[in-house]
């Protein structure tokens, strides 16, 4: 909904579906969610190095780099992970009417802000890869250092110590990337994506 009752929506001559055809491709949304140090940033870079590979136009939004611009204004409390989600949907939203395979990565830890992100695609436009790697196994890993500060104290609203993860209740995949090796995961993930046409 448009914040002002004075702006209308502008049609535009060249749509989602020419751009698309341009590019020989179906545009999609491939949202990886999961807890830090679960896989994201990791699976995210080496399927987009996949499509890439194959000639797909793809973007990696990942939630990290993301927080150093558009969302620099923005922290970890409830209402500002909330904010950051909207706003990373909606990147993905323009990108994917652009044309393009846009992969997320980011922990995206509210269930609502994921059905909210979900809703700005069709269907089958949007297809979210819960990775459950255990926090056993994230904490183990922590490849930012980031549990050992939170177990410190010295870092607070830490998703999975001090801050909610609410998992999928339906999702397209569900992986878990401590059980398998980064190539095993990301010819899961491909698979998943040929079945349903995605790519
Ligand atoms: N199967 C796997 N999938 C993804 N990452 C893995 C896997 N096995 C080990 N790792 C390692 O786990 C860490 C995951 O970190 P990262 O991708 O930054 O997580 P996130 O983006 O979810 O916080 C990396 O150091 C990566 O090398
Ligand atoms: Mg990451």
């Amino acid at each position: 909904m448009p914040s002002s009752p004075n702006t209308r929506w502008q049609d535009t001559a060249v749509d989602q579906a020419a751009r698309a055809r341009l590019k020989g491709q179906a545009p999609r949304c491939i949202w990886f969610t999961g807890l830090s140090g679960a896989g994201k940033s990791t699976l995210a870079n080496a399927l987009e190095l996949r499509l890439h590979a194959q000639g797909r136009h793809t973007y990696l939004l990942d939630g990290d780099n993301v927080r150093h611009g558009l969302n620099r204004d923005l922290g970890f409390t409830q209402a500002d992970r909330t904010e950051n989600i909207r706003r990373v949907a909606q990147a993905a939203r323009l990108m994917t009417d652009a044309g393009l395979i846009v992969i997320v990565s980011t922990i995206s830890p509210y269930l609502s802000d994921r059905q909210s992100a979900r809703a700005l695609f069709p269907q089958d436009g949007f297809i979210e890869v819960y990775l459950n790697t255990s926090i056993e196994e994230c904490e183990r890993r922590d490849p930012k250092g980031l549990y050992a500060k939170a177990r410190r104290g010295e870092l607070k609203d830490f998703t999975g110590i001090d801050s909610a993860y609410e998992p999928p209740v339906q999702c397209e995949l569900t992986l878990d990337a401590g059980q398998f090796d980064v190539d095993a995961c990301v010819e899961k993930i491909i698979e998943c994506l040929t079945n349903r046409n995605s790519i």
